[in-house]
């Protein structure tokens, strides 16, 4: 009986609760990376708590909040470095979706990569494939090899163009200073997140338990020296993946040119020159990448499937699921064991299918050149590999891909 009165009053309580929160100022704060940290924490053998908490508070200092974006200051003092991302944009992309001017990124990108860019936002659980998880620095679709990162240039075509056959659509409403405030922001995100990553591994050998700790300011005065030691090594990790970003204009691979006559522009041109009777380059260019295809040397057809409907091999998981399972001895299969850690964010497991060439859905476009850079530099953190063939082989196989693809009216709803 008493709990029931309780019950009751507590419901009278509650609009006036709901009316002292809406006049409070809500903090926004960026959720720290708990799937990470539990595993540093299991490999550790120690509880994360004050790791996340330390991580948490340089993190702040260095990059701000999702409201006020900061830029480190040691960054702003290197002109190369300083030209990474501007604060300019950081404050155009960042701040509530209502406000003026500003919160384009929880407007238009939140619900999906989450405010933390964690890929979590509230309607990614249901999205095939995941919304990415900025935090790991690893981007798929870009004109640099594997292991770098992508230009600017990369990431602002996708937010402008969307990711063709994925929920991420092209917004027509995004304007230019728009999408390069998103790109800055983007790379923002990813940076905090690496460092964040960086941090939480450096804390698997410091023993918070025995009084050490990885950032703690209150120990100033008393060591400054201490201090210094800890500060520099949060510099180090931050200019190290600012340097990253800022190498990858160096690392874009040359494109080779093309003979139209040869390497058409359009898809329908490819299709139209394999109807047609007689002999053509094109036709001998796809014949050739046939060939390729299913060679052991560019062994394409292993996944994708003799007749390229992403049919080989579809056992595989990308490395945003890796980097929380078999990177730390979970195995994928093994769904009791990802509990704890779905319990902290992470998503339940799903393969990754090679792509189905007869659909005609390429992610990120489907010229030429595209599927040139798809083929010769690979998907990084996907299964797809970068193919180790000669430029004139490329574009045999792009032609081969191209001629897969059923017209319109042949093709399944
Ligand atoms: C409806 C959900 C959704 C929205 C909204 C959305 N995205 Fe995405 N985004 C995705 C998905 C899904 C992927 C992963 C596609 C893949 O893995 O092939 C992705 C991938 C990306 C990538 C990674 C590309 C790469 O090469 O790896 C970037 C960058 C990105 N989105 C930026 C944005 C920005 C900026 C916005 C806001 C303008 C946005 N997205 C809005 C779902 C969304
Ligand atoms: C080990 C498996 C594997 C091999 C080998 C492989 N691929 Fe893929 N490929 C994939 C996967 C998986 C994807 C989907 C990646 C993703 O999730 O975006 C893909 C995607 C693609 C795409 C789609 C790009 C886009 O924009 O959507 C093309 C084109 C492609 N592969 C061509 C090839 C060609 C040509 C070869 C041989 C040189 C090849 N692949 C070899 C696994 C493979």
């Amino acid at each position: 009986m008493k709990n029931k009165v309780t019950g009751f009053c507590l419901f009278l309580l509650l609009p006036v609760a709901i009316a002292c929160r809406k006049d409070r100022v809500v903090v926004v704060e960026f959720e720290p990376n708990r799937v990470f940290a539990y595993n540093v924490g299991k490999m550790a053998e120690q509880p994360m708590d004050k790791a996340i908490e330390q991580t948490s508070a340089a993190l702040e200092v260095l990059f701000g909040t999702p409201d006020e974006p900061k830029i480190p200051e040691f960054i702003l003092d290197d002109d190369e470095l300083a030209a990474l991302v501007s604060l300019e944009k950081l404050d155009h992309a960042s701040g509530a979706a209502n406000e003026t001017g500003r919160g384009i990124f929880r407007e238009r990108c939140a619900n999906c990569h989450g405010l933390t860019g964690d890929g979590r936002g509230t309607a990614a659980a249901l999205l095939n494939p995941y919304p990415r998880d900025y935090r790991l620095g690893r981007f798929k679709f870009k004109s640099t090899p594997i292991g770098t990162k992508p230009t600017k240039q990369d990431i602002a075509y996708l937010i402008r163009e969307g990711i063709h056959g994925t929920s991420m659509v092209k917004i027509p409403e995004l304007t230019e200073s728009d999408v390069d405030a998103l790109t800055d922001y983007v790379v923002y995100l990813s940076w905090r997140g690496e460092v964040e990553r960086a941090l939480l591994l450096e804390c698997e050998a410091i023993y918070f338990a025995d009084g050490e700790s990885l950032y703690d300011p209150s120990i100033k005065e008393a060591d400054p020296e201490a201090f210094e030691e800890q500060w520099e090594l949060i510099e180090d990790y931050t200019v190290e993946v600012a340097e990253q970003w800022l190498a990858a204009a160096d690392r874009v691979i040359d494109m080779p040119s093309r003979d139209p006559a040869l390497v058409p522009d359009t898809i329908q041109e490819v299709l139209a020159a394999m109807n047609s009777s007689g002999d053509s380059p094109i036709k001998d260019s796809v014949s050739r990448g046939r060939s390729l295809f299913a060679s052991e040397k560019a062994s394409c057809s292993r996944c994708h499937g003799l007749a390229g409907r992403g049919d080989g091999q579809t056992n595989d998981y990308d490395e945003w699921t890796t980097d929380w399972t078999k990177k730390f001895g979970i195995d994928p299969e093994d769904k009791d064991s990802h509990i704890p850690l779905i319990a902290r964010g992470a998503f339940p497991v799903r393969k990754v299918s090679p792509r189905n060439f007869q659909e005609g859905v390429f992610r990120a476009g489907s010229s030429p050149e595209q599927l040139y850079q798809r083929i010769a530099l690979g998907i990084e953190g996907t299964p797809m590999p970068a193919a180790a063939i000669e430029p004139t082989e490329v574009w045999d196989l792009v032609n081969f891909v191209r001629s897969l693809v059923l017209p319109a009216e042949e093709k399944p709803l």
